[in-house]
């Protein structure tokens, strides 16, 4: 089993719409067996919360599943058993190394590092702007992306 855990700030907004859409992604793929897909804050203030109103209201709208989806903190746990630990911004990134020893900097990825084709590298925070569409659309290319390139590393899926 593979395993990707998305992370943003709060995991209300954008760690829990990139768990969905990857999730749906996957399930398309028929490789649910093979992947795991979690998210978590480096924030504690949404423990336990659903995601913001926004992030469910993009995520009705492209016919994706949101159920189930909880806040809750990234631990040391985490750090050691997932193998992707995919952040969306850089102070994401930041926040998690500060947590994490030598042996596992190298699972973290920042989401759009998958993407160089979209000129951007950090999905921006939608909590203050209200721009959870454009964030919607970076998430999905960036989760399509970020799929072909764990089936080549990790499940060595080659194109056919
Ligand atoms: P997220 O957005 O990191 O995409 O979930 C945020 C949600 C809440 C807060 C910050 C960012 N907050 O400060 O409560």
């Amino acid at each position: 089993m593979v395993k990707v855990l998305f992370v943003c700030l709060g995991n209300i907004c954008r760690s829990p719409m990139a768990e969905a859409v990857f999730r749906e992604l996957v399930r398309k793929e028929g490789l649910s067996d093979q992947i795991e897909v979690d998210s978590c804050g480096t924030g504690h203030w949404h423990v336990g919360q659903p995601p913001h109103e926004g992030t469910l209201k993009v995520l009705k709208k492209h016919g994706i599943p949101s159920d189930g989806l909880r806040g809750r903190v990234l631990t040391k746990e985490d750090i050691e058993t997932f193998d992707y630990i995919i952040a969306m911004d850089e102070s994401n990134v930041e926040n998690i190394l500060w947590r994490c020893d030598e042996r596992s900097r190298h699972k973290v990825h920042r989401l759009l590092d998958f993407s160089p084709e979209i000129p951007v590298r950090d999905v921006p925070d939608p909590y203050y702007d209200g721009r959870f569409d454009y964030v919607y659309d970076l998430i999905s290319t960036g989760a399509k992306n970020l799929l072909e390139h764990i089936k080549k590393e990790a499940l060595h899926v080659s194109e056919a």
